[in-house]
């Protein structure tokens, strides 16, 4: 095992956009890690072909998929219930679906992204996703992980566009992500108070 202080042997750790290019990459890190994982994304063919990825490098027995939008509260209980169900207790959340476009050549995305000519559905998207998202899916998920008084990890994933101001004309990203930070810190402590992390 590649990092041998961290064994997360016995743990269950859930990740939102899991079928997305980071997503995979923490994915890959957890089971790394002895974690089991559950895949979450949006569906159910990038779901499959993200676990059949992994599965050849890692214990398929460890790899759990559901789809599930991340802007939707049923849909996130029912995920929730649904492993419930299964007896899997999520100890790890890593919220990490986001509309994060790849830029491949000059597509004038530069001029589109700029702050005065930016679409408000494009706006209203990524903060539903990247934000929302991560305060409904740490209400189901965090609620449970201090309910039964044993605690857990949530692990919001931002841009570094939230701590440096970069030198593009796109405030999107960096506005998303940096609204993330106050909900990183306040989430958890919120649950803390109820039980003891470990
Ligand atoms: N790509 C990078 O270089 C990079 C660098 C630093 C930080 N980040 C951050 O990492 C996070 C992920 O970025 P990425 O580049 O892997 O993005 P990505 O676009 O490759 O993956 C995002 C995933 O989220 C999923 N998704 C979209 N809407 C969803 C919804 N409503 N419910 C559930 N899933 C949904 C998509 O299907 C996709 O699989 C973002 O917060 C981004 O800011 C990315």
């Amino acid at each position: 095992m590649a990092f041998e202080k961290f064994d997360l042997t016995g743990k269950v750790a859930l990740i939102t956009g899991a079928a997305g290019l980071l997503g995979m990459e923490h994915a890959a890190a957890l089971l790394e890690s002895g974690a089991t994982v559950v895949l979450t994304d949006m569906s159910t063919a990038a779901l499959d072909a993200a676990a059949q990825r992994l599965g050849e490098q890692y214990d398929r027995a460890r790899i759990l998929t559901a789809v599930m939008d991340v802007s939707d509260p049923a849909v996130i209980e029912g995920v929730a219930q649904k492993l419930r169900d299964q007896g899997v207790r999520v100890d790890i959340l890593v919220n990490n679906a986001a509309i994060d476009p790849k830029v491949k050549g000059d597509q004038g995305v530069m001029e589109t992204s700029r702050l005065e000519h930016f679409p408000l559905d494009q706006w209203n998207l990524q903060v539903t996703v990247g934000l929302t998202g991560a305060f409904l899916c740490s209400q189901v998920f965090g609620s449970a992980m201090s309910r039964d008084g044993k605690g857990g990890v949530i692990l919001n994933i931002a841009s570094d566009l939230s701590v440096f101001a970069p030198d593009a004309p796109d405030s999107s990203t960096s506005s998303m992500t940096t609204s993330c930070v106050p909900h990183t810190r306040c989430a958890p402590m919120a649950c803390l108070r109820r039980t003891n992390s470990w």
